[in-house]
């Protein structure tokens, strides 16, 4: 033998701590984090302003987690392997200094993926800075391109026109392929799809279909009111023909297709007709501190109280590594038993952000 291969270096095995799987195997690997509850939009499918309680108590800025804790605890996240990060509200852009909280994160070593979720309203006044706080990805909300009917959808507080001005400012700042999302409401913005799906084609956007979800408890969630995204894919196909793409990774939400002219993709998050618990990864951490382990969660885990009373990481990591390896949470796959069984109280999306 030769001598050197004695000699030679064993590679050094890195210690990660990364936290246990859940009780169904899944790792806990994304991280959404909602960094306010308010929202200058009344979606009906989210927070209708018919049944939403107008002297309702929004978090006060000291409930609200500081960005030194957002930061703090996205750090102890990532140590756990969290390797995605999404900032969510409410709308996140009405956080104030939203940009110096993405630069804080952007530094976090380990962290590979960061991306916003906005329904786009302030989006070209912050375009630019996101972009230069080191922001990787931009997802918009856009139910149609009928202005009367993107109005009904944004609650009557939002103009179509203002979410196309945000498209060409984010693409400015240089954000190259966006994310944008329509939730189907049957009866409601049906006929918006193929318009939409036009508009994208041949862009770098991805358009996704998103099928309505009974999320929260004030949106009066009906089956027959989700369209199923076979429908919208069979309707998209009889216009312009669609191949499947494989996911980019399992526990993406959306299927990714592609349209066979080559005109790029579109995505369908199927969450209520082809549920994705089995690879969900994901943790949200409301805007005043609470841990979520599901977005159909009656109620998170107080994360608020042990940062402010000096725990150290260690103990953080240790709570969190605990709650997420206990969790079994897979409702979308049980939706059907679970509300027959009168299990109706769910966290309002508003306060984890999608
Ligand atoms: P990327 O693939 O990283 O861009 O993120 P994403 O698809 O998770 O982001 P986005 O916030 O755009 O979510 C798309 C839709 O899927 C929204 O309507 C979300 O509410 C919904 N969604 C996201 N995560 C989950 C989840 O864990 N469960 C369910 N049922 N729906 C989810
Ligand atoms: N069903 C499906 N998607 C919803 N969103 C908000 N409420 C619902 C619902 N009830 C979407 C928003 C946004 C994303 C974060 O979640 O439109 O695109
Ligand atoms: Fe609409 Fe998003 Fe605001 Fe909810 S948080 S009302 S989905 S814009
Ligand atoms: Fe994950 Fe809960 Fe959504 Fe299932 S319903 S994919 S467990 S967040």
């Amino acid at each position: 033998m030769q001598a050197e291969n004695l000699t030679a270096p064993v590679p050094l095995k890195i210690k990660t701590i990364t936290a246990p799987a859940d009780a169904l195997g899944r790792a806990l690997a994304d991280l959404r984090i909602s960094v306010i509850d308010r929202c200058n939009f009344r979606c009906p499918y989210c927070m209708p302003e018919d049944q939403y309680a107008h002297d309702h108590a929004f978090l006060r800025a000291r409930e609200r987690l500081s960005f030194d804790e957002i930061e703090r605890l996205a750090r102890v996240f990532v140590s756990l392997g969290v390797r995605k990060l999404r900032i969510t509200g409410g709308e996140p852009l009405l956080r104030r200094g939203l940009p110096e909280l993405v630069s804080r994160l952007a530094r976090i070593e380990g962290m590979e993926d960061m991306a916003l979720t906005t329904n786009g309203a302030l989006l070209p006044r912050f375009a630019l800075a996101l972009r230069e706080a080191g922001l990787h990805r931009i997802t918009l909300s856009l139910d149609s391109l009928d202005p009367e009917i993107y109005r009904r959808m944004a609650g009557g507080r939002g103009e179509v026109e203002q979410v196309l001005t945000a498209v060409a400012a984010a693409e400015r700042a240089g954000f190259d392929a966006l994310k944008i999302n329509c939730v189907v409401l049957r009866g409601v913005n049906e006929e918006s799809v193929l318009p939409l799906a036009e508009r994208f084609r041949g862009t770098k956007h991805v358009l996704r279909f998103i099928e309505y979800m009974d999320v929260g408890t004030l949106n009066g969630w009906r089956a027959d009111r989700v369209v199923p995204g076979a429908e919208l894919r069979t309707r998209i196909h009889a216009r312009w023909p669609l191949m499947p793409l494989s996911r980019h990774d399992s526990a993406e939400t959306a299927t990714r297709w592609r349209y066979v002219d080559g005109a790029g993709e579109i995505g369908f998050v199927d969450s209520v007709s082809a549920p994705f618990c089995g690879d969900c990864t994901r943790a949200r951490l409301s805007a005043d501190g609470k841990l979520y382990t599901c977005l159909f969660a009656r109620s998170g885990h107080d994360l608020r109280a042990p940062l402010r009373g000096g725990e150290s990481d260690d103990a953080l990591r240790a709570l969190i590594a605990g709650i997420w390896s206990l969790r079994g949470d897979r409702y979308s796959e049980r939706r059907a038993e679970l509300r027959a069984a009168g299990v109706l109280e769910h966290v309002e999306m508003y306060k984890v952000g999608g």
